[in-house]
């Protein structure tokens, strides 16, 4: 007798999984040694010292059982001060909820606003996750174009997009992959559109403090009449450098925070005990983020220097985020052929059709090191000219 299961015996994968993408997820992995990395959003400096140094003293002194599941009251306090200092921001600390990550913020936030088969308004192209999370709950994302000249919302269209099963908008300012970064006028456009049509905002401000078009960082949840319909999304991965530590929060009205207290606390629990303190000290880091801060406004310019006087190649001043989302399409090539021209020639980058809305164009991380950008403005002059 055969002892090994059949295959064909095998239960099936819950159907939620059909189809559902994987954004940027092929062109994420490392490349073959040699091959310039231009691909990830991540900020190549070492997390802030006093970061590592707390997390280290906190595991030695025992942190390491479970611990209150929506934070320590102590790193809530000092998310809702960090809020108000930075963003202006009115949250109460007993309404920040710490999370794995800015991602897991995000699915509560889809999981506490969207019932199965409610729609929700993505500004695309949007960050490659948002679209597959919404999916995996049972909502429908809805992909409505912003302006193709300066990456800005196109008011009319998303005005047109509302159905009567639309229960949010997404905006993500500064924006990945487009850095563009959203006026007050456009923030204060949609909150009224939100509060004419009784939405939610999922505001994604991973980015707030990465915007170098000398603009403010304006929250929709600091908007009049924004405040009682906007969930903040955030985290500490690009800011403080600290993408592997997985820590993120999210703050918003009383119901909203309730629903996803409930959702971690029925899967994740808490994020680990001893980054608790850890996160908290890394929020004083403003000296860091500073440094950071100018490297990248620095990389930026090299980058825009570097691939400008390329013919093909056009390219819109980001705004905010470390991301140049660059239209290939005047090259001749679709945007995954020059993906593909581009590692042949040593550099990996990332075509956008793999997201909707981003056909033609490509991302390029300006969060590589200074010596990968110049080499690899190098070696894509030298396939290209
Ligand atoms: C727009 C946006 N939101 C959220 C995230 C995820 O952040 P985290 O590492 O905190 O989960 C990213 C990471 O690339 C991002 O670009």
């Amino acid at each position: 007798m055969d002892a090994k299961p059949k295959q064909a015996n095998m239960p099936a994968v819950a159907n939620r999984f059909d189809n559902l993408g994987v954004g940027f997820a092929p062109y994420l992995q490392p490349p073959p040694d040699g091959v310039i990395r231009w691909t990830v959003g991540e900020p190549g400096f070492p997390t802030p010292e006093p970061v590592i140094s707390t997390a280290v003293s906190e595991l030695m002194a025992g942190k390491t059982k479970y611990t209150r599941g929506q934070g320590s009251p102590k790193l809530c306090e000092a998310v809702a001060n960090h809020l108000l200092k930075t963003s202006k921001i009115k949250a109460k600390s007993e309404n920040v909820l710490i999370t794995p990550g800015a991602k897991q913020a995000l699915l509560y936030s889809y999981m506490s606003t969207l019932n199965p088969g409610d729609e929700a308004i993505l500004l695309s192209p949007a960050w490659a996750s948002y679209e597959p999370m919404i999916s995996i709950i049972g909502g429908i994302p809805v992909n409505v174009p912003v302006n193709r000249t300066n990456f800005h919302p196109d008011m009319d269209a998303l005005r047109s997009s509302i159905t009567d099963r639309t229960r949010v908008i997404m905006v993500n300012s500064p924006c990945n992959p487009t850095g563009a970064v959203y006026t007050r006028e456009e923030i204060e456009e949609i909150v009224s559109i939100a509060i004419q049509h009784d939405l939610w905002i999922i505001s994604d401000e991973i980015y707030s403090r990465l915007i170098w078009n000398g603009t403010e960082h304006v929250s929709p949840a600091t908007v009049d009449g924004g405040e009682g319909r906007t969930i903040v999304v955030s985290g500490w991965s690009k800011t403080w450098a600290m993408t592997g530590m997985r820590i993120g929060f999210l703050t918003g009205p009383d119901p909203i925070v309730r629903a996803a207290v409930k959702c971690q606390a029925n899967s994740a629990s808490h994020i680990p005990t001893f980054m608790m303190e850890a996160a908290r000290v890394a929020l004083d880091c403003d000296d860091h983020v500073e440094r950071f801060s100018d490297a990248y406004r620095h990389r930026r310019d090299l980058m825009l220097r570097g691939l400008g006087d390329i013919p093909g190649l056009r390219i819109v001043n980001p705004e905010g985020a470390f991301y140049l989302f660059i239209d290939v399409t005047e090259t001749g090539l679709s945007d995954v052929e020059f993906a593909e021209g581009a590692m042949e020639a040593g550099v990996q980058l990332i075509p956008a059709s793999l997201i909707t809305g981003g056909e033609g164009f490509i991302r390029v991380s300006y969060a590589a090191s200074e010596e990968d950008i110049i080499e690899g403005i190098r070696r894509l002059k030298s396939w290209l000219l």
